[in-house]
């Protein structure tokens, strides 16, 4: 699956596969300027780190196509473009891969560049960036594909597959691979309250292409882990600090700790683009807080008593300790990781 995001075939926006409908309806959304795109992050038509980087770098394209259409002089150019990129690169603050592409792009941005050459260069750097994401999954399915053995059950939190991406998926590209090296496997995924990516998107990729899935609900990891039904976990990851503790989906801190005290092994799955060495540790990643409406309603039904407060933390952080391996494009990371990520990620 890659044509979840895509150009429109007149050149002019950039459309998403809207996730929030999935997998009842399969309905694109346009992202046609900076607000659109925005919207699209904010409300989560896409989501999933990789993902979010891929559409912000063709966002900063839009915002360059946006600029072109009302802004006269350099000098307002410039600014009107730099004051889009900062609302772009603010639009979700825990997964790194956003604020990565924009200064990826903000990066290529030389002072005596005009707009129509900024915008054809970001368009090329978006679909280069986009490309690029694809085989790094693959690289990260062949490493981790080791790290998953004939016959073992893996449980996975969230959505870190092809739609999370901008194809074949980090975590669910481990899995992908190891299917398709012909290991009998098969995948629980945790439902994922509240925005159910566990079931509503994680279950709809797999089951479309014959991976056996059972869809769980969050609170029954520890009786599942009890009863010797999972083998593994291999989860993806919105951002990793230099010493491995690594943010992700709420709920995902549990089910690590769950699977130190059943000794089942906790691998996390993401590219280079998701560590923020920058971060010295967990401590020190953003938790995003979204709508209480999230946790308050399914759907449009209201499951909590009115005006009774509710938390809504979107990720939480598993500490490096719990983690027996890092997945990435360059190999399969081990502790100790502040050295092993200086050194692979970091090229120190
Ligand atoms: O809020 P979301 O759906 O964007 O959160 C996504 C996750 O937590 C994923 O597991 C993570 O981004 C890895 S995606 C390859």
């Amino acid at each position: 699956m890659t044509d979840h995001i895509q150009l429109a075939t007149d050149g002019k926006s950039l459309l998403l596969l809207d996730q929030r409908i999935l997998p009842g309806r399969e309905e694109y959304f346009a992202c046609t300027d900076t607000e659109t795109t925005i919207y699209a992050l904010q409300t989560m038509v896409v989501r999933g780190a990789p993902a979010i980087g891929v559409t912000a770098a063709y966002g900063c394209w839009l915002a360059a196509r946006e600029v072109a259409q009302h802004a006269a002089d350099t000098a307002q150019w410039k600014n009107k473009l730099t004051a889009l990129l900062d609302r772009l690169e603010a639009a979700r603050p825990t997964a790194v891969n956003l604020r990565w592409a924009v200064r990826l792009m903000r990066g290529a941005w030389n002072a005596q560049m005009d707009l129509a050459a900024l915008t054809d260069t970001w368009l090329a750097m978006a679909k280069e960036i986009h490309s690029q994401d694809i085989a790094i999954n693959k690289a990260m399915g062949a490493y981790g594909a080791a790290c998953i053995d004939d016959g073992d059950t893996v449980m996975t939190h969230c959505n870190a597959g092809a739609l999370a991406t901008a194809g074949y998926g980090t975590a669910l590209g481990v899995i992908r691979a190891a299917f398709e090296q012909g290991k009998k496997i098969k995948v629980i995924a945790n439902e994922t309250r509240p925005f159910l990516q566990g079931a509503r998107l994680t279950a709809y990729e797999l089951a479309r292409e014959g991976i056996p899935v059972t869809v769980a609900c969050d609170n029954a990891t520890a009786l599942l882990m009890k009863r010797g039904l999972v083998q593994k976990v291999v989860v993806g990851a919105d951002r990793i600090a230099a010493n491995g503790d690594a943010a992700n989906k709420i709920g995902t801190f549990g089910v690590a700790l769950l699977a130190k005290h059943f000794g089942v092994p906790f691998y996390v799955a993401a590219p280079s683009s998701t560590f923020d060495l920058n971060t010295a540790t967990g401590e020190g990643i953003p938790i995003e807080e979204r709508t209480p409406l999230e946790v308050t309603h399914v759907g449009t039904t209201q499951i909590t008593p009115t005006g009774v407060p509710v938390y809504n933390f979107a990720f939480d952080v598993t500490p490096a300790q719990l983690i027996a391996g890092i997945v990435t494009e360059k190999g399969v990371l081990r502790a100790p990781y502040v050295e092993n990520i200086a050194k692979i990620i970091g090229g120190k």
